[in-house]
């Protein structure tokens, strides 16, 4: 099990082992494995190390996950002036901060660890987990279709046991920050990451007496003589990840500004008149910086040079994302893969062919 140097450092940034900070200065961090991980981070006392040297492979998950759900991010924010680039320190800075833009970020990884974790357990990766139990489950509830009469359905196949890479999700991410930031700061990271836990599998937010919508899927298969489907086998599934970032992102729209109340121990809206959060709601302290110029202290680095579309009028046009500096068009020569071929098996090879393309950039 090898994480690449990416992971590597999110799992150091974004778990807080004390270690974190220091490797990802460093800026130096060699691929390693996750005991590897586990030795390095053997400062940190207590629970989460005890965890690491137990369970690597759940930390490799979940380091996975994180990975995951920065892509996602960058995804969603590829027509924001901040697209969620790792580039230099820029991420860094953003994950310093406490506004929008973070929130964003520590809900999507917590919801990539989740999915990844789950999805590790689904494929038999992982010793902790796999299937999930469906005698522990009540009863479906099916599309109207289903229940076309003399259907039999049963629960089988491999359902997703969403709850083990949630609690696995929580039990590496939520323990105490370091020191030096606030407690409000802290109850706003928890508060995102759980928001982007329950994004990513609402169907535990259904196991009261509410109802709520259920975003699992229901998958089935058809059995009976020559699949004629007297009976269908159904198990649940996770939504695929790009409808989790575009929930996130929904919720990015909506998130506001919260205080720490009087006592500290709870996050109360800044605004006047905002409902206090809800399990759902992202939440943030501070106002974004200006993403339109560089700047070393917010980790902004400017939308100068990003490409652009003159015709679209909002996100990702070029009034927008220029900033009102206008913007100049370039022909570039890009590189593509092409005439593919299939070797049996099971290997493509493409050649490498250049085109030129017509882009329109920020000044
Ligand atoms: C994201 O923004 C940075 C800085 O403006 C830019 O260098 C980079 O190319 C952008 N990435 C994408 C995928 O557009
Ligand atoms: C790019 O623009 C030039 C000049 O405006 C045009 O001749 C050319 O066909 C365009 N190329 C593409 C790939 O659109």
């Amino acid at each position: 099990m090898i994480l690449n140097r990416t992971e590597v450092a999110l799992v150091f940034i974004l778990c807080p082992m004390d270690i974190v900070a220091l490797w990802w200065v460093s800026g130096n961090l060699p691929a390693m494995d996750s005991n590897g991980i586990c030795q390095k981070s053997r400062r940190t006392a207590g629970n989460q190390a005890a965890l690491c040297q137990s369970q690597p492979e759940v930390l490799y998950a979940v380091a996975r996950g994180t990975s995951l759900g920065v892509r996602e991010c960058q995804h969603q924010f590829r027509h924001h002036q901040w697209n969620c680039t790792q580039q230099g320190k820029s991420f860094r800075r953003i994950l310093q901060q406490d506004i929008r833009e973070t929130a964003f970020v520590f809900a999507v990884v917590a919801a990539g660890s989740v999915h990844t974790v789950t999805q590790a357990c689904s494929s038999g990766e992982l010793l902790q987990c796999g299937c999930e139990d469906p005698h522990g489950r009540r009863p479906p509830q099916l599309p109207a279709t289903f229940g076309k009469q003399g259907i039999i359905w049963e629960w089988g196949g491999c359902g997703d046991d969403v709850e083990f890479g949630f609690e696995a999700s929580r039990r590496f991410m939520d323990t105490k920050r370091r020191k030096t930031k606030s407690d409000v700061r802290t109850l706003i990271d928890l508060h995102n990451y759980e928001a982007g836990r329950l994004v990513q599998s609402w169907s535990l937010v259904c196991h009261g007496q509410h109802a709520v919508r259920n975003h699992m899927w229901t998958e089935c298969k058809c059995h009976g003589l020559s699949s004629s489907c007297s009976l269908k086998t159904c198990w649940r599934k996770m939504p695929h990840f790009r409808e989790v970032g575009d929930r996130l992102l929904q919720r990015y729209n909506s998130a506001f500004r919260v205080m720490g109340s009087n006592d500290g121990g709870m996050l109360v809206p800044a605004g006047q008149g905002v409902k206090p959060p809800d399990g759902l709601d992202l939440v943030y302290s501070d106002e974004s910086p200006d993403f339109c110029l560089p700047c070393r202290r917010t980790g902004s680095l400017g939308t100068g040079g990003r490409a652009c579309d003159s015709r679209v009028t909002g996100m990702g046009g070029c009034r927008q994302l220029c900033c009102g500096r206008g913007h100049k068009k370039e022909t570039q020569l890009v590189e593509l893969n092409c005439l593919c071929r299939f070797y049996w098996c099971c290997t493509v090879e493409c050649e490498k062919c250049s085109t030129s393309k017509n882009l329109t950039l920020c000044l």
